[in-house]
């Protein structure tokens, strides 16, 4: 659990770590090799954990020496992957690729779902097979075999993150060349072409689509993760939200225009450099309307974040929610702060309130926990954001971090 003690403007600089959405797939390429894979700016959280976790559990050695991972070995890796690893976190499901690229086989349990709605990976099913790979579903697992993949073109009807990964992981050890039409284009994807670049794969992005030309093996590699935009933009919001004025150091500009198009839209002042970004916060917020995207898009996993900040603006903002069917689990948790907030299908209509009252509320997944502690901090008195453990799973030394800005949370255990 999470105390707050709300109403603190919060001011200063926060260094952002490496993004975890680029850590996830970068852990599960180095499965395609058996040479050692080093990666540079890996942040310390659960979900990382996880991933260890498993690849170790498939046959690989890993080495944490601080920020820097290293993995080695795995030349015989265990085809089935531990159910529970993968039912812990729905990224596990990226081990299905490369396990069935370097064994011919894998047996891999479907994700579950989670508070974001169902949560289906047929896109995935669908390119792999698509790959030459005979799927079929049973007892709640994925099992796929395939002798040698062999590349073939994929289109897939929405640009999803986790299928363009797992066809850009299957593709690096395919025959030929994978051609994903309308891949998703978020940086984490992008970073995770550059790895597999590196370890041998030749990789072109080419207007709608990518090409991967895959290898009979791929070597070792070393590499660096870009960092978090999405950790960024939540700390940026905890300025914005608060009045304050923080400055990210580490992340990107480009990788956060939509954020900071619509927070100057509503009245905070952005400034930004090569590797920094600095908000300062409005007394009070204007409404703003927006819609999550793909990237380039507003980032779905700012949305929550972002609506807490519109709890206060002085009107009313519609934000519509396009990549997940229900993304409202922080609605509930910011209606007991005393937010005005309707949903009806997939828009959210934001009435601002002047304030929010403090209060105990439950956290559901990771980016609407995020959420509730940026409207505890604008509360004044004290709150508790219960579900810390889905904080721990997305955001490195959160309380700690706030805590440098100036806030008062403290970390109480579940
Ligand atoms: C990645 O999830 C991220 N996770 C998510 O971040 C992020 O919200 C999401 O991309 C969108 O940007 C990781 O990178 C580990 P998708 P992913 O496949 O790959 C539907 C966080 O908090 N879909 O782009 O699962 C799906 O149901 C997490 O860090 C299918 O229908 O996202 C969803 O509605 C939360 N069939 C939409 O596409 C499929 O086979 C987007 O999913 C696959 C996806």
């Amino acid at each position: 659990m999470i105390k707050v003690r709300g109403g603190e403007r919060l001011c200063g600089e926060v260094p952002i770590s490496g993004a975890k959405n680029a850590a996830l797939p970068a852990i599960f390429a180095s499965l395609l090799t058996t040479e050692p894979v080093i990666i540079h700016n890996v942040p310390r959280l659960a979900d990382v954990e996880t991933a260890l976790d498993l690849i170790r559990n498939l046959g690989k050695e890993v080495v944490w020496r601080a920020e820097t991972l290293e993995i080695r070995g795995g030349e015989e890796l265990c085809w089935e992957a531990p159910a529970e690893l993968v039912q812990r976190m729905r990224a596990s499901f990226l081990c299905l690729g490369p396990l069935l690229a370097r064994a011919g086989k894998a047996k891999v349990a479907m994700p579950g779902g989670c508070a974001l709605g169902p949560r289906p990976v047929d896109f995935h099913l669908y390119g792999l097979a698509k790959l030459g790979a005979s799927i079929i579903v049973k007892d709640g697992a994925v099992v796929a075999e395939a002798a040698r993949l062999r590349g073939h073109m994929v289109y897939l009807d929405f640009p999803s993150v986790g299928a363009t990964e797992q066809l850009l992981l299957a593709g690096a050890l395919a025959e030929g060349e994978t051609v994903v039409i309308n891949p998703a284009r978020e940086p984490e994807v992008v970073d995770l072409a550059e790895l597999l670049r590196k370890m041998g794969a030749e990789v072109a992005w080419d207007g709608d689509r990518v090409r991967i030309r895959g290898r009979e093996t791929l070597g070792g590699a070393e590499h660096t993760l870009i960092p978090d935009r999405i950790e960024a933009g939540t700390y940026l919001l905890a300025g914005a939200i608060t009045h304050g004025r923080v400055r990210t150091i580490g992340a990107k500009p480009r990788h956060l225009a939509a954020l900071l198009d619509r927070l100057s839209l509503a009245g905070c002042e952005v400034e930004f450099g090569e590797n920094w970004v600095e908000v300062r916060g409005p007394t009070r917020p204007k409404p703003v309307d927006f819609r999550t995207w793909p990237y380039p898009g507003f980032p779905t996993d700012l949305q929550p974040p972002m609506v807490a900040f519109l709890t206060l603006a002085e009107g009313r903002s519609t934000v519509t929610e396009t990549v997940y069917a229900a993304r409202f689990g922080h609605v509930e948790p910011l209606l007991q702060m005393g937010a005005k907030i309707q949903v009806s299908g997939n828009v959210q209509v934001v009435e601002g309130v002047e304030q929010l009252r403090p209060a105990a509320v439950e956290a559901t997944d990771i980016r609407a926990g995020a959420a509730l502690v940026l409207a505890a901090l604008a509360a004044p008195g004290e709150s508790y954001v219960r579900g810390e453990h889905h904080l721990r799973r997305g955001y490195e030394s959160f309380g700690e971090k706030l805590r440098r800005l100036g806030a008062k949370v403290w970390e109480e255990g579940d």
